[in-house]
C-alpha cells in the first residue's frame, strides 16, 4: 500500500542566479554539495555551518535548516532572506542568488577517488606527514587543487571522514600523490589508529578539493599566520607563490609551543633564500611555552602578540590565517586594529573535531 510512508524521496531543482544555471539537488544532499558537484565555484570553507562563507539569498521556494542559520547570520542577513548553502536541504524547487568565485567552471568540481596511504613520516612528536597515492587526479584540468584548499580523507573502519589541508603546492606533488600533515588529537579515533602502528598500504578515499583559502591577486605585502598543523596550507601557498614567481613581500609568523614543535624549518629557509630579488620572505617562529632558560633566541609569547610590530603601513596588506579558532579570532582582531580591510583577511579555521563532524585537526 502506498501512503505517505511509501512515497519516494524527491529530488528538487535550484535555479542559480544570476547565471540561470539549474542544479539537480538529490534528497539528502545540501545545496552547497550539489553546487560543488556541478562544478560551481561556490564560496565555502567549513561546510558545517560555522563560517558563513557559503551564504546566499533564497529568492523563491523553501529549505530545511540543518542547523540554525541565526548561529552565523545576523538579523540583516536573515531579513534579506540569506541562508547557508551547506546547511540547506530543499523542501521545494528554489531560486537562489549567489556571488560565485571568479573563474571558469570547467575543472572546478569536487570529486572522489580511492588510493592507498603510501608513506608516513613524523615531523614532530605529534605531527605526521601522510603521502597518499591516488588512483585518479581530483581534477583532470588545471591541477588537483589550489594551494590552500583541503580534502576529506576516509579510512575503512574510521567512523567519518576528516578534513586536512594539502601540504604541498599542486605543481610540486606528483599527479597521483597528495601530501597532508596530521596532528595527533587526544583520544582522536583516526589519529589514535594512525599513530599507533605502521598504517602504510591502508586503503583510503579522498574527496575534494574544498575551501576558498588561496592567495589572491595583489601588489601589497602579505602576512601569513599559522599555528600547529596550520603550517600545511601556508606552506603550500608559499611554495605555489614561489613557483609562480610572486614578487611580493611576505611575512610568515608561525606559532608553536616549544622548539620541539617546530618543523619544516629547512623548507622555510630554502624559500627565504630563493625568494625573488627585490622582495623578501621572512619566516618568524614564535614560541609560547619554551622554557626561560633554553637556548631559544627567537620571539616568545603568543604569535598574535607580534602582529603589530611587523609592518608600519598595513593599508594594502592581505592576511592569510590558518590554525585553531582562538588564534584566528585574536589575529583578526589585531589585524583590524592595524587597519587591514576585512575583505583582505582570509582564514582557514581548524575547528575542533569533537564538535564538528568533519572538524579540521
Ligand atoms: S557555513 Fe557553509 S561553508 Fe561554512
Amino acid at each position: 500500500m502506498f501512503g505517505l510512508f511509501g512515497k519516494s524521496k524527491k529530488e528538487f531543482q535550484a535555479i542559480i542566479k544570476p547565471s540561470g544555471k539549474t542544479l539537480e539537488v538529490k534528497a539528502g544532499d545540501n545545496l552547497l554539495k550539489a553546487g560543488l558537484a556541478a562544478g560551481l565555484r561556490w564560496p565555502h570553507d567549513c561546510r558545517v555551518g560555522s563560517c558563513g562563507t557559503c551564504k546566499c539569498r533564497l529568492l523563491e521556494g523553501k529549505v530545511k535548516e540543518l542547523s540554525d542559520f541565526a548561529y552565523v547570520l545576523d538579523g540583516d542577513d536573515l531579513n534579506r532572506g540569506m541562508i547557508l548553502a551547506c546547511q540547506a536541504q530543499l523542501k521545494s524547487d528554489v531560486a537562489i542568488e549567489v556571488e560565485l568565485n571568479p573563474g571558469d567552471e570547467d575543472g572546478a568540481g569536487v570529486s572522489t577517488t580511492t588510493g592507498i596511504l603510501s608513506a608516513t613520516r613524523m615531523l614532530t612528536h605529534d605531527i605526521m606527514e601522510l603521502k597518499i597515492t591516488i588512483d585518479q587526479p581530483l581534477r583532470e584540468e588545471g591541477g588537483h587543487y589550489l594551494a590552500g584548499q583541503y580534502a576529506d580523507i576516509s579510512f575503512p573502519g574510521i567512523s567519518h571522514p576528516r578534513s586536512y589541508s594539502f601540504a604541498a603546492a599542486p605543481e610540486d606533488d606528483r599527479r597521483n600523490e597528495l601530501t597532508f600533515f596530521v596532528r595527533k588529537v587526544p583520544n582522536g579515533e583516526l589519529t589514535g589508529w594512525l599513530f599507533e602502528g605502521d598504517r602504510t598500504g591502508s586503503p583510503v578515499t579522498v574527496s575534494g578539493p574544498y575551501g576558498s583559502f588561496w592567495l589572491r591577486e595583489g601588489d601589497g605585502p602579505v602576512v601569513c599566520i599559522a599555528g600547529g598543523s596550520g603550517m600545511s596550507s601556508i606552506k603550500a601557498l608559499l611554495e605555489h607563490a614561489a613557483n609562480m614567481g610572486c614578487n611580493r613581500d611576505i611575512i610568515y609568523l608561525f606559532g608553536a609551543r616549544t622548539q620541539a614543535d617546530l618543523y619544516c624549518l629547512d623548507k622555510m629557509s630554502a624559500l627565504e633564500q630563493e625568494w625573488y630579488s627585490g622582495n623578501t620572505l621572512r619566516f618568524i617562529p614564535v614560541l609560547s611555552d619554551e622554557p626561560d632558560n633554553s637556548n631559544w633566541q627567537g620571539l616568545r609569547g603568543m604569535v598574535t602578540e607580534h602582529i603589530p610590530d611587523q609592518l608600519k603601513d598595513w593599508s594594502s596588506t592581505q592576511a592569510y590565517l590558518c590554525g585553531p579558532p582562538p588564534m584566528i579570532d585574536a589575529a583578526i582582531k589585531s589585524l583590524r586594529q592595524q587597519g587591514v580591510d576585512q575583505n583582505n583577511i582570509h582564514f582557514d579555521k581548524f575547528l575542533d573535531a569533537s564538535s564538528m563532524p568533519n572538524g579540521r585537526q
